[in-house]
C-alpha cells in the first residue's frame, strides 16, 4: 500500500472559506493525502486565504514568512495558496512570495490533483479561473474543523452584487445556486452520522433559486425542505441581504420550531447617503421596514448585523446615524470593522478614502463600545428565561461543564450532569456577560 501523504489546511476569513477548505480535504483524501493538525508533520501545507480587509491579507504574508522557514528544513513541502487572495493576486503572488508552489482559485479545486502532479515535476502551478457554473455539489466535504454535532453546507457560490466596498464579486465571482437534491442529501448525511446542526451558506442566499423542468426552488423553500429532513436537526443560515429578504422567508421561519430564530442582517451603515454610496440598493428607512417585519413575524428572533466605520465621505453626522440605527434596532450582536480600501472596487476607482486613520478608530471604538452595552443588555433580558440549548461541546474550561447555543445562537455555558454534546437540554439562564449566558439544567 502507498504510503499516505499529510496535508494541512489553515482558514482564513468567513465561514465559505470554512466550508472550501472541507472541500478541498475531500479532493485531497482522494489523491491520498490524509488531514494532519500537525504542521510539522505536513507533506502539504496549504493557506485558504481571505482579501476582505487588508489585515486579512497582511496575516497571510506573515504567516508565509514562516512557513518559508520550516520550508527551508523541509525542502520537499509544498506549500499552496488557496482562496479569495489567490484569485485576487494570481500570478504576482509568485514573483512576490518565492516560496510559493501553487496557487488556487476558489473556483479551481478540482484541478488540485494535476496541480500538485505539475509541481511534483518541479514546476509552480496555478488556475485561477472563475467558473460560470462550478458549485462542488457533487463532492461530499471531510468534516475536518467541527465538533461533530455543528456543520456548514455550501448552497451557493458567488456574488453579483457589487457593493463598492467589496472585493468578493472579484474573488469569488458569478453567483450560482447548488442543485437542491444534492443539499437535502448532504443535510440527510449529517443528521444520520450523529449532527444536529446545519448552516446554508451563501454570500447572499435570498437570491438563491434553482429551475429544472418544472421545478422551481427559492430559498424559503429550500430551508423549509432542509428543515424538514428532521425536527430533531437545527437549521441556520447565513448571510441575507436587506435588499431582498422576504415576508415568506420570515414566516418559514417563523413556521418551523428547527428554523433557528436569529437573523443577520448586515446594515453597513446607517445613513441613507452613504448606502447609496456603498451602493447597497437599500436606504435606511427601507432596512427598518424589514427590522419592523422581523419583529413582528418571528417575535424573540435574534438581529445581528455588520457594520463598517469611517466609509469613504462619511461625515460625524453620518456616522451618528449608525449609532442611531444601532440604538433603534438593539441588535443581538454585530461584526464592526473599519473601513479598508480594496484594490480594484469600485470605491477604490471612484471615491476617496478620505476618513483619517484615527477619526476611523474613534467611531469603531464608538460602535463598538455601544454594541458592548447593547449585547449586554440583551443577554440581561434573558435572565430567568428558560431555552432549549443544543450542547455542542465540553467548555474549555472545565470538563464538568458544557456549552451549547439557543435558537438566537447565543452561547450558554451550563454544568454538565448526564448530558451530552448532541442531546437538546433545557437550560434556565442565571448570569451572564456581554459575550455568554450561563444557566442551570431544568429538565431532569
Ligand atoms: N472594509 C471594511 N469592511 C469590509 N467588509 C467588506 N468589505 C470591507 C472593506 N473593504 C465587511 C462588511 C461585510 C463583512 C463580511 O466585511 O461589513 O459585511
Ligand atoms: Fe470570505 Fe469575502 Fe474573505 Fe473571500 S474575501 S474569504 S468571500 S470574507
Amino acid at each position: 500500500m502507498e504510503l499516505k501523504k499529510k496535508s494541512y489546511i489553515e482558514t482564513y476569513g468567513c465561514q465559505m472559506n470554512f466550508s472550501d477548505s472541507e472541500i478541498v480535504a475531500s479532493i485531497l483524501e482522494k489523491q491520498n493525502y490524509e488531514p494532519t493538525t500537525d504542521i510539522k508533520a505536513a507533506d502539504l501545507i496549504l493557506l485558504n486565504t481571505c482579501s476582505i480587509r487588508d489585515n486579512a491579507e497582511q496575516r497571510v504574508r506573515n504567516r508565509l514568512n514562516e512557513l518559508h522557514a520550516l520550508k527551508r528544513k523541509h525542502p520537499g513541502l509544498v506549500i499552496g495558496l488557496l482562496g479569495c487572495m489567490a484569485e485576487r493576486l494570481k500570478d504576482k503572488l509568485l514573483e512576490e512570495e518565492r516560496h510559493i508552489d501553487l496557487i488556487v482559485g476558489p473556483d479551481g479545486y478540482r484541478q488540485l490533483p494535476q496541480l500538485l502532479e505539475q509541481v511534483e515535476s518541479g514546476q509552480k502551478a496555478i488556475n485561477v479561473l472563475l467558473s460560470a457554473d462550478e458549485t462542488y455539489a457533487d463532492i461530499n466535504p471531510v468534516r475536518t474543523g467541527g465538533s461533530g454535532i455543528t456543520a456548514f453546507i455550501s448552497i451557493m457560490r458567488g456574488c453579483e452584487n457589487f457593493c463598492a466596498y467589496c472585493v468578493v464579486p472579484y474573488t469569488r465571482g458569478k453567483e450560482r445556486s447548488r442543485n437542491p437534491q444534492t443539499i437535502i442529501k448532504e443535510a440527510s448525511e449529517l443528521f444520520e452520522q450523529g449532527f444536529r446542526e446545519v448552516t446554508l451558506l451563501g454570500q447572499n442566499v435570498n437570491s438563491y433559486r434553482w429551475e429544472e423542468n418544472e421545478m422551481q426552488v427559492d430559498f424559503p423553500a429550500l430551508l423549509e425542505k432542509v428543515a424538514e429532513v428532521n425536527p430533531l436537526i437545527r437549521v441556520r443560515f447565513a448571510t441575507s441581504h436587506p435588499k431582498d429578504i422576504s415576508d415568506k422567508l420570515l414566516e418559514v421561519i417563523a413556521t418551523h420550531e428547527n428554523i433557528c430564530k436569529s437573523i443577520h442582517l448586515p446594515i453597513q451603515s446607517g445613513s441613507t447617503r452613504v448606502l447609496g454610496m456603498m451602493k447597497r440598493g437599500y436606504t435606511r428607512d427601507w432596512y427598518m421596514d424589514r427590522i419592523e417585519a422581523i419583529k413582528r413575524i418571528i417575535p424573540g428572533c435574534a438581529i445581528t448585523t455588520d457594520i463598517i466605520a469611517g466609509f469613504c465621505t462619511e461625515t460625524d453626522d453620518d456616522h451618528n446615524e449608525t449609532i442611531s440605527a444601532m440604538r433603534e434596532v438593539e441588535y443581538d450582536y454585530a461584526y464592526m470593522f473599519k473601513y479598508s480600501e480594496r484594490p480594484n472596487t469600485i470605491a477604490a476607482k471612484k471615491y476617496p478614502d478620505d476618513v483619517p486613520e484615527e477619526v476611523k478608530s474613534r467611531r469603531l471604538d464608538e460602535i463598538i463600545a455601544l454594541q458592548q452595552e447593547l449585547s449586554l443588555k440583551s443577554n440581561k433580558l434573558d435572565i430567568g428565561k428558560e431555552f432549549e440549548v443544543l450542547a455542542e461541546g465540553v467548555s474549555k474550561r472545565s470538563d464538568q461543564q458544557l456549552f451549547g447555543r439557543t435558537s438566537q445562537n447565543k452561547v450558554v455555558v451550563f454544568a454538565r450532569g448526564n448530558y451530552n454534546p448532541g442531546d437538546y437540554v433545557k437550560v434556565k439562564v442565571v448570569s451572564c456577560t456581554a459575550a455568554t449566558l450561563r444557566g442551570e439544567t431544568t429538565n431532569d
